[in-house]
């Protein structure tokens, strides 16, 4: 085994050891509204569950060079987000929504994504995608790279309303197959539900 101290390593060091080893990771496409009433929308990967009671998630929206990105700015400034899942169908709109636009433009505008209205909050969600959460931020805690310098928001979101559409919705499940996931790998290498086996708990 070659084992490495993390702090003898610069962050993209980390990054693609992290990165490359926790693997593959869901991805969060993540609408949220300016105070202008900007809709931003971007991926996240750093995503995943927290409880199911309450029903929570997590989403880690990385600072460059201690500044905030859209998503967490608005999401700590209005308490609301939606997090949709991405699938097959929408991986290349989900995509497009990563790249860098300046806070008063809307990546929705590179995409073919159609908002559709909340029930619980605010910002709308995009009709698109088969399962959607909406969420309050329960809390946002900044990760610190140094004092003054935070590396990261964690943000912690209590699921408020989720969509799932109906071909999907099963007796109470999400059919697996028919979301057709899509996950990050390391770099621009994504990939596809894989062969899928069954074991029984001891
Ligand atoms: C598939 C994918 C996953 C990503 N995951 C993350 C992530 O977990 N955390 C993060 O900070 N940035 C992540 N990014 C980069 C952000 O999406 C990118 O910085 C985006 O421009 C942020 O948008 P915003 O400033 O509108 O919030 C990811 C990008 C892609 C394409």
């Amino acid at each position: 085994m070659i084992s490495i101290n993390p702090e003898s390593l610069s962050e993209r060091e980390n990054y693609k050891f992290l990165t490359g080893s926790i693997i593959p990771r869901p991805i969060a496409l993540i609408t949220t509204q300016s105070e202008t009433g900007i809709i931003n929308a971007a991926p996240f990967s750093f995503f995943n569950i927290v409880s199911s009671n309450p029903p929570m998630l997590s989403v880690s929206v990385q600072r460059k060079k201690g500044v905030q990105k859209d998503t967490a700015r608005n999401a700590i400034k209005s308490g609301e987000f939606i997090v949709h899942i991405t699938d097959e169908d929408i991986v290349e709109d989900v995509n497009q929504t990563a790249a860098e636009l300046r806070p008063e433009e809307s990546e929705l505008t590179l995409t073919k994504f159609t908002t559709v209205a909340s029930d619980k909050v605010a910002v709308p969600g995009l009709k698109e995608a088969k399962v959607r959460f909406e969420c309050k931020l329960e809390r946002a805690i900044p990760l610190a790279g140094s004092v003054d310098d935070p590396g990261c928001d964690l943000l912690i979101g209590r699921v408020v309303c989720y969509h799932i559409d109906q071909g999907i919705y099963h007796e109470g499940r999400i059919d697996q197959n028919g979301l057709k996931p899509v996950a990050r790998l390391a770099g621009q290498t994504y990939t596809k539900l894989g062969e899928l086996f069954e074991l029984q708990r001891p």
